[in-house]
């Protein structure tokens, strides 16, 4: 018959324990307080191993003590142990289970409009062009006045303006990348060659080939004697490296007041292969490139002498650009956030 237990035996064993544990300065140390008094033939366990020799009310009362200062000591092991692994060396802390399945890590992509404006600054730098930016938010002179177009003048209607605040400070969301061109100019002496990708925002309704926010690629070469040629020469160039050779493109005039001439650069459309659709307007013919020889007006706003230089521009719609390299049938699918349409890229 083993003796009775009184109840201090508890609580110096608890005491010892938790000392024990208190002390303990590494995970060693906690590992032999937990085999002290809970291992096989610890403290506690031999106490819970020789209830059952008790009386059936004493061993109950016994019992249910021992079990809950078991359910503490554990925690605290539990405790002094995660101390450890979080801070220690122990080699337990850096184990690392081979055998879980790796997570799969997601890869994101970039958007059309991205890779489109990439492809295409890629080949107009391999052609001698510098790669340029401006701001979003302009002022008045630079996306008009500038060039060529006069407050009041009857073409400021070609472009829908968001006025910021117009009454005080003739700030305006730019309607298109041209202002690019003085502003460049201004600060660089000719000859020159320059690309300015950018965001360009119309006051306008939208609709399957227009955005009230879209990207435009703005072209400019200066030289002594740039001629309509080398215009029409590089962008034909660009279209077939761009499309491939077999593109099928036309020029058409058009009109712009800082260019003369004006011209148009269509091509035949690739989402009906040419028989008429609702984005090229039922015509198989896409305008992509509006361009032009820079106008004499323009080169004197920038400081340079029109007698002594000339330039062509262009202003690539690349909305438009890579619509027809993807076969896009709505502009609007581009900035809707729907990843069914971005996922395809
Ligand atoms: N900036 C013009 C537009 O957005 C396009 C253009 C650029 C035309 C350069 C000619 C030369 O409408």
């Amino acid at each position: 018959m083993p003796k009775k237990q009184s109840p201090d035996i508890f609580q110096t064993l608890r005491k010892d324990a938790f000392g024990a544990l208190e002390e303990a300065s590494d995970f060693e140390a906690v590992r032999k307080a937990e085999a002290e008094y809970l291992g096989k033939a610890g403290r506690l366990t031999n106490i819970l191993k020789s209830l059952k020799d008790l009386a059936e009310q004493e061993r109950k009362e016994m019992g249910s003590t021992a079990n809950a200062l078991k359910k503490e000591i554990e925690e605290k092991i539990r405790i002094k142990k995660s101390e450890f692994t979080k801070t220690s060396r122990h080699p337990e802390s850096r184990r690392i289970d081979v055998s879980i399945p790796g997570k799969k890590i997601l890869r994101g992509h970039l958007h059309p409009i991205s890779r489109v404006l990439k492809e295409v600054a890629a080949i107009f730098e391999s052609m001698g062009f510098e790669i340029v930016e401006g701001p979003e938010v302009e002022t008045e002179y630079y996306n008009f006045d500038a060039l060529n177009i006069p407050k009041d003048h009857p073409a400021r209607d070609l472009w829908d303006t968001f006025w910021i605040k117009p009454l005080t400070s003739r700030l305006l969301l730019r309607t298109h990348t041209s202002p690019m061109e003085v502003r460049y100019m201004e600060k660089n002496n000719p000859p020159l060659r320059i690309i300015a990708p950018g965001r360009c925002f119309r006051h306008e309704a939208t609709d399957a080939s227009h955005e009230h926010t879209f990207y435009q690629i703005e072209g400019l070469m200066v030289g002594k004697n740039v001629t309509l040629a080398n215009l029409k020469g590089f962008l034909t160039v660009f279209m077939k490296r761009f499309y491939g050779e077999k593109v099928k493109l036309r020029w058409q005039p058009s009109f712009f007041p800082f260019v003369e001439p004006g011209l148009e650069l269509l091509m035949a459309c690739s989402v009906c292969e040419g028989k008429g659709c609702s984005v090229c307007g039922g015509s198989g013919w896409l305008e992509v490139i509006p361009c032009g020889m820079t106008h004499p007006e323009v080169f004197k706003a920038a400081g340079y002498n029109p007698k002594e230089w000339q330039g062509f521009a262009f202003g690539m719609g690349l909305d438009r650009i890579a619509m027809m390299k993807y076969k896009i049938d709505d502009i609007r699918l581009f900035y809707s956030a729907d990843l069914r349409f971005i996922k395809q890229f």
